[in-house]
């Protein structure tokens, strides 16, 4: 249990028996580690959090502290999401915070990608920090690590980055789940009940919409991003390419283009589709949408979301591109 490499005899697991039974026997790993202590969880609603948080229900139930953190940068619906599966279906011990104020003032003004990735990690541990001094007898903190993460880096997942976190706060980690690659991280996901939708998610980075209102992040560029964001998904799903895509998102850059509207000419925004399918996203090739489903989609946008005047579709590889915009 300990031990951070994966065994070569343990078993793929493929099937929900073979999930069912990796569960039980996490139950009753956690339960013999835990006892009666607090757990501490921060709970983005990624795959990987979420079905440690629904694992960690069922093994120790209301001693699960989870702290779901809006920065604001979330996709629409997503802490609505997190609030419904695991503060109301699953009635865990949620705390939630909407630090929306906090990371858009923190950010005013900031254009540089790397100076506002640092924001929002920086902020996060801070509140994090501030939630775990606010409890009393917190002895454990859980973690989403996989296995990829442990082969791939020191462990630690950079976006939650609990390595920043003061002497003081030292916690014993609680990691179920990182000898599972991410496909078997699913599967059991599915067998604790949670949505297919949430388990199968897309990937969506940490520092979330941050990343693609591209530049000096404004309110209401953000606020356009998300909303032809939530339109480019919803017909993804629609037509059933949210099956198939490994990623899509919108990204819109600083910069306005004159436009015509009810005979009149006025100054929007650019939406940028971009829609990729990779297998270890070091290389990346990009889907061949179906003109008709494009033209639906720059029609919705265009009519729909206040402030963007074109859609455009970004057909570059990586390389020569990135996935990200920045
Ligand atoms: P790029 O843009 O480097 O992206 O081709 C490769 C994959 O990594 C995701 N990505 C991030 N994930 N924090 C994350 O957790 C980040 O800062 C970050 N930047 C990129 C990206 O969405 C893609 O899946």
């Amino acid at each position: 249990m300990n031990s951070n490499k994966r065994p070569e005899a343990m078993q793929r697991i493929t099937t929900p028996e073979l999930a069912k039974a990796f569960i039980d026997e996490q139950i009753q790993a956690i339960r013999a580690e835990v006892g009666e202590k607090k757990v501490l969880l921060a709970l983005s609603g990624g795959v990987d959090s979420s079905v440690v948080a629904a694992l960690l229900i069922k093994a120790v139930g209301k001693q699960l502290v989870c702290v779901h953190v809006n920065h604001g940068l979330m996709r629409k619906g997503e802490s609505e999401q997190v609030i419904e599966i695991f503060g109301k279906e699953l009635d865990a011990n949620l705390i939630y915070i909407d630090a929306t104020d906090r990371y858009l003032d923190k950010l005013a003004g900031v254009s540089s990608p790397e100076e506002k990735r640092s924001i929002i990690g920086a902020e996060f541990i801070r509140i994090f920090e501030e939630e775990a001094r606010k409890l009393d007898g917190i002895e454990f903190l859980a973690q989403g690590t996989i296995y990829p993460d442990i082969i791939e880096s020191d462990g630690v997942k950079a976006h939650h980055n609990v390595g920043g976190l003061p002497a003081d706060l030292q916690f014993r980690l609680v990691e179920p789940l990182k000898l599972l690659y991410k496909d078997e991280v699913r599967i059991v996901g599915e067998e604790l009940g949670l949505p297919h939708a949430m388990v199968y998610r897309q990937p969506f980075p940490g520092p979330g919409l941050g990343v693609r209102c591209l530049g000096a992040i404004t309110r209401d560029r953000l606020h356009a991003l998300r909303e032809a964001d939530a339109i480019l998904r919803e017909e993804f799903d629609r037509c059933g390419l949210a099956e198939r895509v490994w990623q899509y998102f919108i990204a819109i850059p600083d910069l306005k283009s004159v436009g015509v509207r009810d005979g009149k000419r006025y100054e929007g925004w650019a939406a940028i589709i971009r829609a990729v399918n990779t297998v270890d996203a070091m290389t990346a090739t990009v889907e061949d949408i179906p003109y008709p489903i494009l033209h639906r989609i720059t029609d919705r946008i265009t009519k729909e979301v206040e402030g963007i005047n074109r859609v455009v579709y970004d057909l570059t590889p990586k390389p020569v591109g990135t996935i990200e915009w920045e």
